[in-house]
């Protein structure tokens, strides 16, 4: 990998996070000339020595494949990516606290790049934006600069649907969907992606929005229902995970999620690019306080079996915000664990993947009163780690449960209750 841009990439990756960093692999493994932008210093030290920052499946395979080769350049500074003809945005889009789109990130990429972008030149958004960004991108460029979008500038949505974990099988399945501005930026950005072997699909750039968004407020919706669902089934001492295969097990409209702390870095935000201007306000941030409201309701059920948790060892697995992965971002599991400490528990957290640094599963467990399966890695999946809780927490130790690690006991339930059902053999 040379540190410099090559002045004829065939494509530019900005933001190599989670997104973009699979992304410039795969482009380079298709035979792309790939230059990957980031300004953090060190992801890009840790590309430049062939480690991956992150969790992802096969893509440390990819990286080292790559690394001898010269398709795949890095550079710090964002103007270097005029140096390719596809210029891909993969910044982050956080939300602000105040139900709009954090946009800095792009707007500053951007204005990075407004002096040196030219024509012949595409800048496409993978990111999730709110409904109108892109519009508004092309709008920017051609009001600094007076290019004719779509003509001699090419600017389009280009949405990432990927799950975490999947990229690599993704990448070549997915409908890529194309949304472009003007006449020719669909089908310029088009011949960029048919790199991969997944379909496109052509659209508008609002369209190409909202169905992103809407992909993962469906998710964020459809996760609410089985919450809510716990939280009722509490209410009437009835087993949730019961009651669910009543409503699926052979029904052709059933389908119900399983209950869980429900968050991640998009599925908490990406809603609120919607509620920003919603037709209906409301209704999706009552889905997101249903979802937000997991952590307190498993901790109260706790105090209703327990009483108080002062001074009582709570063990937390699992700090990842979905299984088998070691995205942190926006995991409830750090709100749960807040919410411990401020009833004085004394909390011991154990994940295998995160990169924070936690405690052994043993230390975790040892003694513990009460044992949180926060994410149910198939670490804790396996019927040995619920031996092992009620070897080293013991058999009255409270386990709760929510994603049913072990089939379907209650989601709060004694170790030994859990062993007795089955549940662990
Ligand atoms: N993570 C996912 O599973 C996923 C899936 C689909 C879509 N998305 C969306 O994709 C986008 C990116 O998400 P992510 O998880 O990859 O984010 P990320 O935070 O992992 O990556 C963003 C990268 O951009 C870099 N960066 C920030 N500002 C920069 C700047 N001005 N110049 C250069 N580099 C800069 C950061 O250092 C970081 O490495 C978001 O809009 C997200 O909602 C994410």
């Amino acid at each position: 990998m040379s540190p410099q841009q090559s002045t004829a990439a065939d494509v530019a990756v900005i933001g190599i996070g989670r997104v973009g960093l699979p992304l410039a692999l795969c482009f380079a493994d298709r035979g792309l000339d790939v230059i990957a932008v980031d300004n953090d210093p060190v992801r890009l030290g840790a590309v430049r020595d062939g480690r991956m920052p992150f969790e992802e499946p096969g893509a440390q395979a990819l990286l080292e494949r790559l690394r001898g080769s010269d398709r795949l350049a890095l550079s710090e500074r964002v103007a270097d990516a005029a140096g390719a003809r596809h210029i891909v945005l993969t910044l982050g889009t956080p939300s602000f606290s105040h139900i709009e789109i954090d946009m800095r990130d792009i707007r500053s990429a951007l204005d990075d790049l407004l002096g040196v972008l030219a024509p012949g030149h595409s800048l496409i958004l993978r990111s999730t934006v709110a409904p109108g960004t892109t519009d508004f991108v092309a709008g920017y460029l051609a009001k600094h600069r007076g290019f004719q979008i779509g003509e001699e500038v090419f600017v389009a949505h280009a949405p990432e649907r990927i799950a975490a974990g999947r990229f690599l099988e993704e990448i070549d399945t997915l409908p890529c969907i194309v949304g472009g501005v003007g006449a020719r930026s669909g089908e310029v950005v088009g011949e960029l992606f048919k790199a991969f072997a997944a379909p496109i699909v052509q659209t508008t750039p609002v369209q190409a929005e909202l169905a992103k968004i809407w992909t993962n407020i469906l998710r964020y919706a459809t996760f609410a229902l089985p919450n809510l669902l716990m939280m009722d089934c509490e209410r009437y001492a009835a087993n949730v995970f019961e009651v669910i295969d009543l409503i699926n097990r052979d029904y052709p409209r059933g389908g119900i999620a399983q209950p869980g702390l429900t968050a991640g870095t998009c599925l908490r935000k990406d809603f609120t690019f919607s509620e920003e201007r919603s037709a209906a306000p409301g209704m999706l941030l009552a889905v997101s306080r249903v979802n937000e409201t997991v952590p307190l309701f498993l901790l109260e059920g706790a105090k209703r079996r327990l009483g108080s948790l002062a001074n009582r060892k709570v063990a937390v697995l699992g700090l990842a915000f979905k299984a088998d992965t070691d995205d942190e971002r926006d995991s409830l599991a750090h709100k749960l664990i807040r919410q411990l400490e401020r009833e004085l528990a004394d909390v011991a957290v154990h994940d295998p993947h995160v990169a924070t640094p936690t405690a052994s599963f043993e230390e975790a467990v040892d003694g513990a009163h009460v044992v949180v399966i926060a994410t149910n890695h198939a670490e804790f999946r396996e019927p040995r780690a619920l031996a092992a809780i009620a070897e080293r927490a013991g058999r009255d130790c409270l386990v709760i449960d929510p994603g049913n690690c072990w089939g379907a006991a209650p989601v709060l339930a004694d170790a030994a209750e859990l062993v007795t059902l089955g549940a662990g053999r």
